[in-house]
């Protein structure tokens, strides 16, 4: 399952199976990436099946246009973000989907390019949008925050410990030269943070880099924005699957699909029900789907990744 062009996608066999695409179905991939679901989409879903694939990386979908080109018409890739699906499937004459698919976080590509400044490994500008064409990169946030807001970033999206520390060493270092790239925030970190079981496993930067890339691409006000309108973009029988890679994503992932799975949604302080006690959709994985063993050892950027399903009703 190992895709040719460097990105291995995540649970691809459990997404497959809970999408249940089939000849003649739309799909839609939200965070097409490299292409590799989308590829594995179109060809379960073959001889008539289509696929819409959306990511706001341009570089993303430039190469995977290229990948799924013998797919033909089936296909059409576009850059936008996962929050603004209604209206894109509106501009590409889709009124819904059979299936939605995100697969959240960063892609092995934007790790392995240096200059895109994702990686502690790697030394580069510190970037990290995904979407080149605005907003504040990675060296903005880090040179302009306040102490207070860093140690919050890095305890809440980094869920680091060391968030304190860290943020103090921050501040030291950038009153001495401004933060422009990697290696200057993954030795900070490092020198900032006690030398524990943990950093002897990970890069002690790990945390705070995973930090700052949600906070730069506004990574959980996305997931949430598209929450809001997920099931707007399916229709009857039409099935979302969820793949996050960190517990507050899944956090809200769980709970919305919980709330659409209920019989009565109204208010508690309604005297009688309203919403005639009918959910909206169905849960397909009552519990959360991890990768198995093998696939763990295979692939270790699987292993903190969780899948959910559901069908709407
Ligand atoms: C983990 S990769 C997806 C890999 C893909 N499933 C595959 O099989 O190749 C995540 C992708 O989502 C994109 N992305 C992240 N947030 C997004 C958003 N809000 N809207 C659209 N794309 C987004 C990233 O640019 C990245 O290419």
């Amino acid at each position: 399952l190992r895709s040719h062009e460097g990105h291995e996608p995540v649970l691809l066999e459990e997404v497959l199976k809970y999408l249940e695409c089939r000849p003649g179905g739309r799909y839609v991939d939200g965070t097409v990436g490299g292409g590799g679901y989308a590829a594995a989409i179109l060809r379960e879903s073959s001889p008539s099946g289509r696929l819409l694939g959306v990511d706001r990386d341009a570089d993303a979908v430039e190469r995977t246009r290229r990948r799924l080109a013998d797919f033909g018409e089936r296909v059409q890739v576009v850059q936008g973000r996962f929050s603004q699906l209604r209206g894109i499937l509106d501009e590409c004459g889709w009124t819904a989907a059979g299936g939605v698919v995100l697969d959240l976080g960063v892609s092995s590509f934007q790790l392995d390019e240096a200059e895109r400044g994702f990686s502690f490994a790697r030394e580069g500008p510190l970037d990290m949008r995904m979407d080149r064409s605005g907003g504040r990169s990675a060296a903005e946030l880090l040179n302009t925050l306040e102490e207070s807001e860093l140690v919050e970033l890095i305890r809440r999206l980094g869920e680091e410990k060391f968030a304190r520390r860290i943020a103090r060493a921050v501040v030291e270092r950038r009153g001495a030269e401004p933060f422009e790239n990697t290696g200057q925030l993954a030795e900070t970190v490092a020198s900032a943070v006690p030398k524990t079981a943990d950093s002897r496993r990970i890069h002690p930067a790990t945390r705070t880099f995973q930090a700052l890339r949600m906070a730069v691409n506004r990574e959980l006000e996305e997931l949430e924005e598209f929450l809001d309108s997920a099931l707007d973009l399916l229709g009857e029988g039409g099935r979302l699957c969820i793949v996050s890679f960190h517990s507050l994503e899944d956090r809200r992932v769980k709970e919305r699909f919980k709330y659409w799975a209920k019989g009565c949604r109204c208010p508690r302080e309604w005297p009688v029900c309203r919403c005639e006690g009918r959910p909206l959709a169905k849960l397909l994985t009552r519990k959360v789907v991890r990768p198995g063993d093998e696939e763990r050892g295979r692939n270790p950027r699987s292993r903190s990744a969780r899948l959910r399903a559901l069908e709407k009703c």
